[in-house]
């Protein structure tokens, strides 16, 4: 069970589609706070790549409650570590573009996000952290005090992974594949049958296509010291 200060968990939650900039500004914005950042992506990556070395296939069913079974994951060993499984450093390789599809394709599976949602839990249980994801808010801590659900224009999002991705050394894929990437992604992540992408009731709806990172950072550090202090706890 999460812990919950007056019934609330002390989880800044930060949901939103892949190139909203939510990774970024959940980074920020906790750095600002100094507070954990929790990157669950990360966590859906790191199976997915260790999966596919694997070779395990992506469906329901005993090789996959095994494969389960057999992971040991590490989030946030040192500043330069930010995830190991069973092992091996997957911090770079969980960038890579093909990790993304199968992230994707691997998230849809309920054994996969149960293994995760537990995980996700364990992490957050005696500290105050900024986590973000896709269902932080609607299925992880539906308690969290503060929520955001961050988003932006295809184009905007499509353009921001292409510049991110030439800075990783990536110069095959086209700005148009990416867009059409994207789009798929997003009709994917909305569409699955559990914890689908989509914003929480009483999440604050931020759109960032026209917004610069230290003004977004400012509204959210604000929104949030402004709750955190409401319920009696610093930040
Ligand atoms: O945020 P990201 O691009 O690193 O996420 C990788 C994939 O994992 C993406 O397809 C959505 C999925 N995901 C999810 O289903 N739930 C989360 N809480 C985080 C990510």
């Amino acid at each position: 069970m999460p812990v919950t200060h007056n019934h609330v968990a002390k989880v800044i939650a930060i949901d939103g589609p892949s190139g909203s900039g939510k990774s970024t500004i959940a980074k920020e914005l906790a750095h600002a706070l100094n507070v954990l950042y929790i990157d669950t992506g990360a966590m859906f990556r790191a199976l997915a790549f260790i999966a596919d070395e694997k070779k395990i296939i992506l469906k329901e069913g005993f090789a996959l409650n095994e494969f389960l079974s057999s992971l040991k994951i590490e989030y946030k060993l040192s500043d330069s570590v930010l995830i190991r499984v069973n092992g091996q450093d997957l911090t770079e390789r969980i960038r890579e573009h093909h990790v993304s599809g199968l992230a994707s394709i691997i998230s849809q599976l309920p054994s996969v996000r149960k293994y995760l949602l537990d995980f996700q839990r364990s992490l957050a249980l005696d500290k105050i952290c900024v986590m973000e994801g896709r269902d932080i808010g609607t299925v992880v801590f539906p308690d969290s005090f503060c929520k955001f659900f961050i988003t932006a224009s295809v184009d905007i999002r499509a353009e921001r992974r292409l510049k991110q991705l030439r800075e990783n050394g990536d110069t095959t894929i086209t700005l148009s594949q990416i867009i059409e990437d994207v789009r798929l992604r997003d009709e994917t992540d909305m569409n699955r049958s559990v914890a689908p992408l989509k914003k929480a009731e009483d999440a604050l709806l931020l759109d960032t296509s026209n917004l610069e990172l230290k003004d977004v950072i400012h509204i959210l550090s604000n929104e949030t010291k402004f709750r955190a202090a409401h319920l009696g706890f610093n930040l």
